[in-house]
């Protein structure tokens, strides 16, 4: 849908320059904000820009492309994205031929109303468009002001993302979320699940393999929902696509040498997905599973569609396959009318499994969710009070889970140097642990990302661990 116009985009081809070769069109800049279906959008946005013939800029203050990937998952998620707005906004007035992008959730949640906020914007898009990035530019060039939030089906991803790593990527396989957790706005930014067919998956995988990519995570905001809704019924009366087929269909492509997957949602967390991953060696021994509460009514508050019991039956399962297998969740304290005693069983339970990481917050109303409309919300005050205590107890369990790997030889894929210490490298465990250690092996030979080290670990911290390569 296209509105008001604007000033013509950047950028000329050269004179003589070779007709074939993509338009010359100045330099881009993506901040990305959220989850890591987020990041996995904005690199095939990136790689989009660059067929475009937009080359990497230096920096936002500079870019001739802005592209905001935003997230809205809460409130002050939200409002960091205005007060980006904000500064390329007043830089636009200036500099008319800046092209200014919001893509993501907020984008969606907002549309039009986004572009009444903050006029200077070229161009509003929702999740389900990222693939449709250089046809809504071309809207763009053409002089409209466009927004593009319609429910669209996803298309085969087309182009070459242009990812961070070379040697870890993200895999797409299943978009949105058919659920409706009371909280939560990820369903109506998202929209309805829509899986990937089987055959594309790997014939990405096939193809990051080919250029050296070593470790693939599958991706999907309720991962385990994986193909119902595709089309196909085995003989035995089984759903034809789960992801446990998946992992198993995939987990043969050559030169791969680690498989993750996230998020798993407890709902649909099978015992046959975890004798699938503890059979198949190539999937790593991380499991990201959020409870979001340990108490039992707030669980159906939230329409989660499990309890606490069923929850720690799965983790029980996964220890009993898998006994060093790295669990992670996510939580949220403080949900509307969430009492003391209520969210000490969430400390209880995390106490009583031992996670490796979890990602805690507090709850935060947001547009279009039942819950926000309750009347029992609580204060900040409490939220705060909650989230902090959560918080001290989840780094001293994180401490305790990493102390296990003292003095342990831990397989490690190489991913990079240390930013903060290019002298050394770094990279993760299978239990997704990341790891420090010197860039060259005792015998001088040096140590590229990719490679894969055994590394025996001789400092462990609440959320990494060094150590010497063997
Ligand atoms: N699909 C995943 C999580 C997606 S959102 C799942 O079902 O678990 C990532 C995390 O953000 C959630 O796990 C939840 O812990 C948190 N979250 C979502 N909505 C929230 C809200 N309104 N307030 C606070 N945290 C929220
Ligand atoms: Fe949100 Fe629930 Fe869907 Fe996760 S499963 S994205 S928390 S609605
Ligand atoms: Fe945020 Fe959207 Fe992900 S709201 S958490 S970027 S799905």
């Amino acid at each position: 849908m296209a509105i008001a116009t604007k000033t013509s985009a950047s950028g000329q081809t050269a004179p003589g320059s070779d007709p074939a070769a993509p338009q010359q069109r100045g330099s881009y800049w993506i901040t990305t904000f959220g989850c890591q279906m987020n990041k996995a959008d904005s690199e095939r946005m990136a790689g989009i820009l660059e067929a475009m013939g937009y080359a990497p800029g230096l920096d936002e203050h500079t870019a001739d492309l802005v592209l905001y990937n935003t997230c809205t998952i809460r409130d002050n998620a939200e409002q960091k994205v205005y007060s980006y707005l904000g500064r390329q906004a007043q830089r636009k007035r200036t500099n008319p031929h800046l092209t200014l992008v919001v893509a993501g959730c907020v984008a969606q949640q907002e549309g039009e109303a986004l572009l009444r906020r903050v006029p200077e914007l070229d161009l509003v898009m929702g999740p389900q468009h990222a693939n449709r990035l250089d046809t809504l530019l071309s809207q763009v060039e053409s002089g409209q002001q466009v927004v593009a939030t319609g429910e669209h089906h996803i298309l085969e991803d087309i182009t070459t993302a242009r990812r961070d790593s070379a040697v870890c990527a993200w895999v797409n396989v299943i978009y949105g979320c058919n659920e409706r957790c009371t909280y939560c706005v990820v369903p109506s930014v998202r929209g309805v699940e829509q899986s990937r067919r089987p055959e594309a998956i790997r014939l990405e995988m096939e193809g990051l393999a080919e250029r050296g990519y070593r470790e693939v995570t599958l991706l999907g905001q309720n991962i385990d929902a994986y193909g119902r809704d595709l089309p196909g019924i085995t003989p035995e009366g089984r759903r034809q696509h789960t992801l446990t087929d998946l992992l198993r269909f995939v987990h043969d492509v050559r030169g791969l040498e680690r498989i993750r997957f996230a998020t798993s949602h407890p709902r649909y967390f099978t015992d046959r997905l975890i004798d699938t991953c503890a059979d198949l060696e190539k999937v790593c021994e991380h499991f990201h599973i959020p409870f979001q509460s340990g108490d039992n009514d707030v669980l159906r508050a939230m329409a989660r569609g499990y309890t606490v019991e069923r929850y720690r039956r799965i983790l029980d399962r996964i220890r009993e396959r898998m006994p060093d297998a790295a669990i992670s969740a996510d939580v949220i304290v403080g949900f509307p009318g969430e009492t003391d005693a209520q969210y000490r069983h969430t400390l209880d339970l995390v106490e009583a499994v031992g996670f490796d990481a979890v990602n805690t917050a507090a709850y935060s109303p947001r547009p279009n969710t039942p819950a926000a409309d309750w009347p029992d919300q609580l204060s900040e005050a409490v939220k705060v009070e909650r989230l902090q205590e959560l918080n001290a107890l989840v780094e001293t369990q994180a401490k305790q889970r990493s102390a296990r790997y003292a003095g342990r030889c831990e397989e490690i894929l190489v991913e990079g140097s240390n930013p903060r210490d290019p002298g050394q490298m770094m990279g993760r465990t299978r239990t997704n642990r990341l790891t420090f250690f010197p860039s060259s092996r005792p015998d001088g030979s040096v140590i590229a990302p990719g490679d894969l080290v055994s590394v025996r670990i001789d400092q462990v911290r609440a959320f990494s661990l060094s150590g010497a390569v063997l």
